[in-house]
Order: structure tokens, then sequence, then C-alpha cells
């Protein structure tokens, strides 16, 4: 990878993800948005807010598009270890060539988000982004650097037992299933079964004449129910969606989900 000078006042471009194939990357739109000006891909896989964990191949091919772009990886895998199918690949393990920053951290997998301790690890063979790495440590050295309690804490989990995540999963299985199986049974909604994460990513049907934020606002006003819309995301990719987080135990979203159903069919008659 040919040195790039990182510079501020960076311009950041979404790639379309596709919601009926489990909203996996369009390579070929992430391939059109490459230009000479692009520094860097993100991946985030697990996805917030699709749930969608990606494929080995769609990473590689990632990966790929990145090295004949000469650019590098910030890899965000911050929910690596909740997957319901299948485990997620990390990319810096497919292709050892991309520079890659990976980020992770104690929030998601070890439930402890209000620890406030994460780390970055840097895979870059050839030295190719060591501006990038010395900018970071710059940051590190004057204000962002992780508590104290905090960083023990990350030790203490990342080489402690891991039992606890298996029962995560377990717990977060049949919530996924139930509020899949809720929202796709309601008249102008419907969604992707979510592979990773805590996350799922409903579409909002035109039908019901309401853009994301308003659907959001009234659901909120009418049924105390939070959820977070989709253009706040992304203003072109995520509009028409909304983020719902299937956390809570089965009665609680079971609640949640009927009082949105019965605002659906006041909307809807
Ligand atoms: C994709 C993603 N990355 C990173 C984080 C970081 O979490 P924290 O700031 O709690 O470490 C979050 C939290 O919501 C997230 O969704």
């Amino acid at each position: 990878m040919q040195s790039r000078t990182i510079q501020q006042g960076a311009k950041d471009f979404g790639y379309r993800s596709i919601e009926s194939d489990g909203w996996r990357p369009d390579i070929e739109d992430l391939r059109r948005k490459m230009s000479p000006k692009t520094r860097a891909m993100i991946i985030c896989s697990p996805n917030n807010p699709t749930g969608a964990v990606h494929s080995r191949s769609d990473i590689e091919a990632m990966m790929d598009l990145a090295g004949e772009n000469g650019i590098f990886v910030i890899s965000d895998e911050i929910y690596d270890r909740i997957t319901f199918e299948e485990g997620a690949p990390s990319p810096a393990s497919i292709n050892k060539d991309v520079p890659t920053v990976v980020l992770n951290g104690l929030s998601k997998v070890y439930l402890a988000p209000g620890w406030r301790a994460g780390y970055v690890a840097f895979r870059d063979p050839s030295g190719a982004i060591s501006d990038v790495k010395e900018g970071l440590f710059k940051q590190a050295r004057a204000r962002l650097c992780a508590n104290t309690v905090g960083q023990y804490g990350l030790v203490a989990a990342l080489e402690g037992p891991d039992d606890h995540i298996h029962h995560l999963v377990r717990k977060l299985r049949p919530r996924r299933d139930l509020a899949t199986r809720r929202i796709n049974e309601m008249e102008g909604l419907s969604v992707t079964r979510p592979s990773g994460s805590f996350y799922m990513f409903p579409k909002i049907h035109p039908s019901l004449g309401m853009d994301d934020k308003k659907f959001v606002l009234n659901v909120l006003e009418k049924c105390h129910v939070l959820f977070v819309h989709g253009s706040g995301f992304h203003e072109e990719h995520g509009k028409g969606h909304f983020r719902l987080v299937f956390l809570p135990p089965e009665d609680l979203l079971e609640e949640a989900l009927s009082r949105l159903e019965s605002y659906l069919q006041g909307a809807v008659s």
C-alpha cells in the first residue's frame, strides 16, 4: 500500500447493504464508491443496526477491494461473539496483507458498557499506516485513554472464563426469533432475521405513509416504546427503516411489540 497522508475534513460515504439478502454488503456499490481520494473502508460485522454477519467470501471480496485500492480497513468487531448461526469471520484473519485497524471492547460481549473500556489492535506488517497509529497514540496520551479500573477489567475479561457468552447467546436467540416473528406478522412492517448482535432493522412499508423519523416519534409518543429511526444511521441507506433492540426478556418484548401492533392497527385502518 502506498503511503497517503491522512488529513482533516474526511468525508464518509455509506455503501449499500442488500436487505433481501440478509443485509449483506453490496460489493459492487462499494467498488463504485472507490476513488483516488478514498483512504479507508469500515467493516462492521456483526452489524449495528442490521444484525448482519458478513460471510467469509464477502469479507474476502471487501478486503481484496481495499488491497486493490491501496487503502486500509477499520474493522469494528464489538459484537464478534454474539452470533446465532455461524461465527463472524474477522477480516484481519482472512487477508493478512491489507493493513487493518481492529476495534473491540467490553461493552457488548462482556456486558459492561459503563466501564468505558475498549481496545484497538493494528495489523500493519509493512508499516503502511504507522502515521495513523502514531496519531492514535497521540490522542491516547492526551485524552482518549481508557480509565485504569476499566483497563484492569479488560484484562480480567479477556483472560478469564467466557462461558457467560454462551448463556447470553442462548438467551438472545429466542428473543430474536420472537421479535422477527411478531414484526413479520404486523401489517405495514417486515424484517430480515438478523444473524448476530442484538439488533434488527425492520422496514416500514410505504403504505403507512410515514417517514421513519415520524414513525419512531409517533410510536414513542403513543406507545412509550423507543426505537431508533433508520435515516439517523444513514440518510439514504437507512431511510424507511427503524432499529429494534431485542435485549429485553420475552415478556417485556411481547408487551412492547403488542403496543406497536395496536398502534399499527390504528394507523393502518
Ligand atoms: C458498532 C459499534 N461499535 C462500537 C460500539 C462501542 O461501544 P462503547 O463505546 O460502549 O465501547 C458500539 C456501541 O453501541 C457499536 O454499536
